[in-house]
Formats: structure tokens, C-alpha cells, sequence
């Protein structure tokens, strides 16, 4: 017969299932942003998206089994500011953020708000600062690993209140809330797509929003700048990724599938719900992944010095 279109590899794909490995736990943040996307991408792809957690160490196992997957466009990694924190945390760390991946596209970005245990004795940011200076060696701050999110989140704040405080680490938020709610740790910064429905429902005391505007979803809770801390401000952006070597036309075919995701009103008003909303579709692309990743390996290996934090 004769020849098919296109070059076999990219022309066919996708061809089977298509899995996005997720680097911390089920049901934690990153794991529910991912598991709204999938969906979609994968109805715009034609293939089943598998949505896999390989979690440990801050993401960077995730990152490294990805880094380290055949350049197929099977295995797709769903990362955040984590990617570009490692660098500057972990020493041997197998894999480097702009060699060993291809650019898919930024998919969204992220408030955190910082919460505690519903009856811990703080009731205002200021109040909690005001504590942990007076307990810091019996109070217990949660995250999601070295380099995590969270545990950034936590650093910003240890450095704005002057105070170094016992972490505990866990391999996703979403664990580390459910011990929040169950008290058995005292307070995180976790962001608004794990947090919003506890905070609704009174399961945990939010003390403030880390972005310079209130998240329309959570009207209540204070900026920590109007909380009185303006210096604690981060949010978490998140890219897709795939193994260096990736065909092009693969690339491009996920990057229009996210393009179509993150268009898709489900994922719109779920993400509006969790107080989040898409990248605008120009962001969706590997050239602004590039950039923001680019832009945030410097930035944060600036704050992780002047944190006085070693690599290890
Ligand atoms: C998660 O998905 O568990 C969080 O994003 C982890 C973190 O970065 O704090």
C-alpha cells in the first residue's frame, strides 16, 4: 500500500497510554492539578493519561525517573517551582532542569495560604509570629521535602520571623494535611488547590494568602501583606515536562492538547473553585516554560543563599 503520512514516530502519536508522572503524593496539590488536566489532554491526544505519583526527596525522584524515560512522549512529568529549587538544595542531584527535559508548557500558578491545627493558640499571622519566636524548639511546620513548595514557603517565613522551627517532612501535602487536620502537627504553608476545602470547612485556622491580592475563593483570608508580614510572598507555577530527545512534533502535540485543558470550562471553574485559575494559552507553550524556569533557577538560588541554606 502506500507510504503513510509523516515520520512513523511522531506522525502516529500517540499510539498507547500516555503517563504523567506526578512527584509527590496522591491528593495533595500537585496531584489534583494534574488529575484536572488529564482528562481533557488526554480526550485532545486520542490516548489514555495514566497519572502515575513517584514521590521522595522534594519531587526530585519524580523529576529524575522522568529525566531518565525514553524520549517517547509516553512519559510526561507534571512539576512546579520545585524544579528550579533542587538545583540549589541537592548536591548530586542526577538530572539538570534545562538539559535533561523538553519544554512542554506552564500550566497554572498557585496561592499558598498558611494554615495550622484548628485549636492551635494563634489566632492572627502576627499572633503566630509572636508564638513561634517565644516556642520556636516545640513547634512543628510541615512540607512536602527539601525543595518542595511548602518547604519554600516555610523558609520565607522562618527568614521573615527571624526563627528556625523543627520541619517535619512528608512526600506530598496532601498526607501532610490530613495530619494537620488530625493534629498531629502544628502548622504549613500549603497551597490553595489542598487547602481551600479544609479551610471552608473550618478543619484548619488559615491565617493569610501569600499573594499580593486576596483569592477571590477565600474572601475571608488576609494577604500577608495586610496581615502585617509583605515579605512572604510566593506562589506556585507549574510546568509539564518531557525526557530531552523528545520528537518536536510530540511536543507540540502536548502542548496543544494542554492548550485545549486548560481552555476546557471544567478545568476553569474547578481551578476558580480551588482558587487558581490557567496560564493564558501564549503561557502554555515550551518557550515560556523555558523562561520562567530559567528566571526561577536564578531567583531561588539567590534566596536559598541568602537563607544561608547549603545544598546536601
Ligand atoms: C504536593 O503536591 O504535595 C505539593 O505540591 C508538595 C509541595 O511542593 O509542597
Amino acid at each position: 500500500g502506500a507510504a503513510t503520512g509523516g515520520s512513523a514516530g511522531a506522525g502516529g502519536y500517540p499510539e498507547r497510554n500516555i503517563t504523567f508522572v506526578v512527584p509527590f503524593s496522591a491528593g495533595g496539590p500537585t496531584d489534583t492539578v494534574t488529575r484536572m488536566i488529564a482528562e481533557p489532554m488526554a480526550a485532545e491526544l486520542g490516548a489514555k493519561v495514566v497519572v502515575q505519583n513517584a514521590e521522595g526527596a522534594g519531587g526530585t525522584v519524580g523529576a529524575g525517573e522522568v529525566a531518565r524515560a525514553d524520549p517517547d512522549g509516553y512519559t510526561v512529568l507534571m512539576h512546579h517551582i520545585g524544579m528550579s529549587t533542587a538545583p540549589a538544595l541537592y548536591k548530586d542531584l542526577g538530572y539538570k532542569p534545562l538539559e535533561n527535559f523538553e519544554m512542554v508548557g506552564l500550566v497554572t500558578e498557585v496561592p499558598m495560604t498558611i494554615v495550622a491545627r484548628k485549636d492551635f493558640e494563634p489566632k492572627t499571622l502576627q499572633d503566630l509570629v509572636t508564638y513561634v519566636k517565644a516556642n520556636a524548639g516545640k513547634v512543628t511546620l510541615a512540607n512536602a521535602g527539601i525543595g518542595a513548595a511548602s518547604h519554600l514557603c516555610g523558609l520565607l517565613f522562618q527568614t521573615a520571623a527571624g526563627v528556625k522551627l523543627q520541619e517535619v517532612p512528608y512526600e506530598g501535602t496532601g498526607p501532610a494535611l490530613t495530619d494537620l487536620v488530625g493534629g498531629q502537627v502544628d502548622f504549613m504553608c500549603d497551597q490553595t488547590t489542598n487547602t481551600s476545602g479544609q479551610i471552608s470547612a473550618g478543619e484548619v485556622k488559615a491565617y493569610a494568602v501569600t499573594t499580593p491580592e486576596r483569592v477571590r475563593s477565600l474572601p475571608d483570608l488576609p494577604t500577608t501583606t495586610e496581615a502585617g508580614l509583605p515579605q512572604l510572598q510566593v506562589s506556585v507555577w507549574h510546568g509539564l515536562y518531557v525526557p530531552k530527545g523528545t520528537p518536536q512534533e510530540v511536543v507540540q502535540k502536548l502542548s496543544e492538547a494542554l492548550k485545549v485543558a486548560l481552555a476546557d470550562k471544567g478545568v476553569v471553574d474547578q481551578m476558580a473553585k480551588l482558587g487558581t485559575a490557567p496560564v493564558p494559552a501564549g503561557d502554555a507553550t515550551p518557550q515560556a516554560l523555558r523562561a520562567k524556569l530559567e528566571e526561577q533557577l536564578a531567583t531561588w538560588a539567590k534566596v536559598i543563599a541568602d537563607a544561608g541554606v547549603k545544598a546536601s
